[in-house]
């Protein structure tokens, strides 16, 4: 009986609740990514996020940081795309809309949220291996 009461409320959870998002490093988008699309999410990048996120000024995250962008990965693609496309009032600091790309389409800034964690995930393994070697610079 106790056990059917339990298995009843579960199924009430399941069936009520949001579905979870999926972590951006195992969502399907994130592992299909195509060249081209790294290309123009690299473009954006490199004039306009990592100025804040490369060495985590202005209160941004840095992709170095794998705890933070870990726990962001979980937050999934919808959240982190409003975020960057609405701007965001973070802890130390603010994120304009667009992260400042402004002439930017949504369809490219989808694409830099996307290489901004393919970033963060080569950076993070390159940091690795180098603790692993035990080298300070590569
Ligand atoms: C002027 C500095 C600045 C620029 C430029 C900037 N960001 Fe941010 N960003 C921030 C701050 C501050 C936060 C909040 C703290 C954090 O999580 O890094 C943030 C947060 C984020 C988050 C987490 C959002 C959330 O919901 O928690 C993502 C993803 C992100 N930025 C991606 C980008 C991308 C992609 C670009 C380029 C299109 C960009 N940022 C440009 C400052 C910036």
């Amino acid at each position: 009986m106790r056990r059917s009461i339990f298995f009843f409320i579960f199924l009430l959870i399941i069936g009520c609740g949001e579905k979870p998002p999926v972590n951006i490093y195992v969502s399907k988008e994130f592992n299909e990514l195509s060249k081209k699309d790294i290309i123009v999410g690299e473009s954006i990048w490199a004039t306009t996020c990592f100025r804040c996120h490369m060495y985590g000024s202005m209160g941004a995250a840095s992709v170095r940081n794998k705890d933070h962008f870990d726990q962001l990965a979980e937050k999934g693609f919808d959240h982190l795309y409003k975020s960057v496309l609405n701007g965001m009032e973070g802890e130390e600091g603010i994120m304009p809309p667009k992260g400042t790309c402004y002439s930017c389409s949504e369809d490219e800034i989808k694409k830099s949220v996307y290489y901004i964690f393919h970033l963060a995930k080569k950076v993070q393994e390159a940091e690795i291996l180098k603790q692993a070697v035990g080298e300070k610079e590569f």
